[in-house]
């Protein structure tokens, strides 16, 4: 067999080692360089630009790079594929962005006064715990076995009643020595579910507190929090991209490239899986603490992200009628899942409703707490997917409008995700066409986040310099050098390149403005079309709570003049964060709520978008700034 062959990226000078036959692309994300990968690398989307400084590799397709790309060493990363040593520079704009995104939760402060008092009102009844325990040790006249002295104390310290106490083939195994080991003082882990008791750990006798990991598997990132499951505290925290990001940006070309074959299927499941596996490992070794520290983990992610997680085939999921394989999902031990936990600890998984409503979405509406009260309350989550629910105690229902990437900075020429060197903020001079940027921990300006994005859309017609389908107005009075046509398009410069972290020009050209409005023209048909169908008017809702990265820095006025978000009073919108991981954490806390979150999934009704004319109405209707129907927002003028 060859040897590996040294691969080194630029300009971090990482090197890493790779077989002959493997693409730049999955070399670079063996180096944790993560490349952007729009086609699930089938070399048409353009998005994985990479150049090669130095060796010759085997060039199997080019895309529409264009002869002088070609000539200044640009390839595609999937289709170049290592056959030598080489050093190759992965560009910013090619590259998904670093990690510290990710936590924006976590560094404003994970939980919200509102986290306590939901955790309060469901009750701290973790899902697992742990119990230290002193036994008799046996006699010849006291001879009963091992398991029974254990379980009998189990259940009298804990007044179990009928409720079965359990042990898995495991555990019992190693039971005999663990006993004798710790003198009869012992600490038992134990799983406490709705059927049942199981001990899934007995160790030497210690006060150290039980804890367990709640996930958040999304398309584009992975976020683990620690639980203190004794004090409900968030003790630790670590983010960062989905490794699946390899096999394709969203969840249809994931869902593509796992159907092909049982080994792919595979391949894409472990990629998950050490995502969340690395992320565990800088939890242990920062808290100094050891797998067998982990009793539980709850896991929230969209319909084919739990799909993939667990190896279940999801090719019906795109496949019209759009079938899940499950909307429940039992408790698998985590030795099953391949987790770095306890071996026989439980990983619950949130149920979906549909297809395109995850476990995500039934995590986030238990945070909202909307199905226990009279109020109706409209939760939308904004990301590749809007998915939206509406409802209160007694009905509710929900949906998923496809918006496309544009608000996570895809399909934008210079989108990137909220992070240092975005621009979240746009003033336009509407006289001169000056520009003013608040950018994203006040670095110079790379790129521009979902939201800058509304808001530079906002601004740009109030400056007339779009009209309200997206046009650029070229003959703008102010006659300015910002605003400008190119081969191809017509765009707006929001930061000329010396003022530029990227050395380039940011700007905004016509097909981003139009990408926006489709994005937003879908979220808000998917809102009118689940009013329509309950009959609710839009001053019926009395709240509407946004969830998602995009939404923590989403200006509401702004959101309200190009049509995104309905025409209410700003104080009935609130913002949650990632609602998920919250959702995660509660029902890792509470066995209550993690049962809400099973009525939830079977309570919501699913309403498919592209069945009926009501969507494709809505949807045509609101590709206007704000929206045809002027009666809809009063506000905008
Ligand atoms: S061209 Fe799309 S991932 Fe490479």
């Amino acid at each position: 067999m060859m040897p590996p062959f040294q691969i080194k990226f630029m300009p971090e000078s990482r090197i890493i080692e790779a077989e002959s036959g493997t693409s730049l692309l999955h070399a670079a994300a063996q180096a944790e360089i993560f490349i952007k990968s729009g086609c699930g690398s089938k070399g048409s989307c353009g998005a994985c630009k990479v150049v090669v400084l130095s060796g010759e590799p085997l060039v199997i397709g080019t895309g529409s790079l264009t002869p002088e790309q070609l000539s200044e060493g640009v390839r595609l990363a999937c289709q170049t594929m290592i056959q030598g040593d080489m050093t190759v520079e992965v560009p910013l704009e090619s590259r998904l962005k670093e990690h510290q995104v990710l936590m924006g939760d976590v560094q404003k402060g994970i939980l919200q006064e509102s986290d306590h008092d939901l955790l309060e009102k469901f009750g701290h009844q973790p899902l697992a715990t742990k119990l230290r325990i002193s036994l008799s040790a046996p006699t010849l006249t006291e001879n009963t076995s091992d398991w029974a002295r254990l379980s009998m104390e189990i259940r009298r310290v804990l007044k179990t009643g009928e409720k079965p106490v359990d042990i898995p083939l495991s555990v019992l195994k190693n039971l005999p020595e663990a006993l004798r080991k710790a003198n009869w003082d012992v600490s038992v882990t134990l799983t406490d579910i709705d059927n049942g008791i199981t001990v899934t750990h007995v160790e030497a006798g210690n006060d150290n507190p039980p804890y367990g990991l709640a996930i958040d598997i999304g398309t584009t990132t992975v976020v683990v929090y620690l639980v203190n499951l004794s004090t409900g505290e968030v003790v630790d925290q670590q983010g960062s991209y989905n490794k699946q990001a390899k096999f394709g940006d969203d969840v249809i070309t994931r869902i593509v490239y796992a159907v092909e074959n049982a080994e792919q299927l595979q391949e894409i499941r472990i990629a998950v899986v050490d995502t969340i596996n690395e992320l565990i490992d800088k939890i242990l070794v920062r808290q100094s603490l050891t797998c067998n520290d982990f009793s539980a983990a709850v896991a929230a992610g969209n319909t084919t992200m739990t799909q993939l997680f667990l190896g279940v085939d999801p090719r019906y999921i795109r496949l019209e009628p759009y079938i899940p394989t499950m909307t429940n999902v039992p408790s698998i031990p985590a030795k099953d899942v391949g987790l770095h936990i306890l071996p026989e600890a439980l990983v619950h998984c949130f149920p979906s409703v549909a297809s395109y409503v995850g476990g995500d979405i039934i995590s986030g509406t238990m945070v909202t707490d909307l199905a226990n009260g009279e109020d109706i309350i409209l939760f939308i989550d904004i990301g590749t997917n809007g998915e939206i629910v509406l409802g209160n105690t007694d009905w509710l229902v929900s949906c998923a409008c496809s918006a496309g990437p544009s608000f996570e900075g895809g399909g934008i020429t210079f989108g990137m995700r909220a992070m240092p060197g975005a621009i979240e903020r746009v003033v336009i001079d509407p006289e001169t066409l000056d520009v003013a940027l608040k950018v994203i921990s006040k670095t110079l300006p790379v790129g521009i986040c979902g939201s800058g994005l509304v808001d530079c859309l906002s601004k740009l017609l109030e400056a007339g310099i779009i009209d309200r389908v997206g046009n650029f107005q070229m003959g703008h009075s102010a006659n300015s050098a910002r605003l400008r046509a190119t081969s191809d398009d017509k765009e707006f410069v929001l930061a000329w390149a010396d003022q530029a972290g990227g050395g380039k020009d940011v700007v905004i050209t016509e097909n981003d403005v139009k990408n926006t409005i489709r994005a937003k023209g879908a979220i808000y048909a998917g809102i009118r079309t689940l009013l329509n169908m309950v009959s609710v008017e839009m001053d019926m809702i009395s709240r509407i709570i946004i969830a998602g990265g995009f939404g923590n820095y989403l200006n509401v006025q702004d959101s309200v003049q190009i049509g995104l978000l309905p025409d209410i009073e700003e104080e009935r919108f609130e913002f949650i964060g990632n609602a998920s991981i919250k959702g995660a954490r509660l029902a890792l806390l509470s066995q209550n709520a993690w049962r809400e979150a099973k009525e939830l999934g079977q309570k919501m009704t699913y309403v498919e978008l592209s069945v009926g004319p009501t969507f494709m109405d809505e949807y045509v209707s609101a590709l206007f700034l704000p929206h045809t129907d002027f009666s809809l927002f009063p506000s905008c003028t």
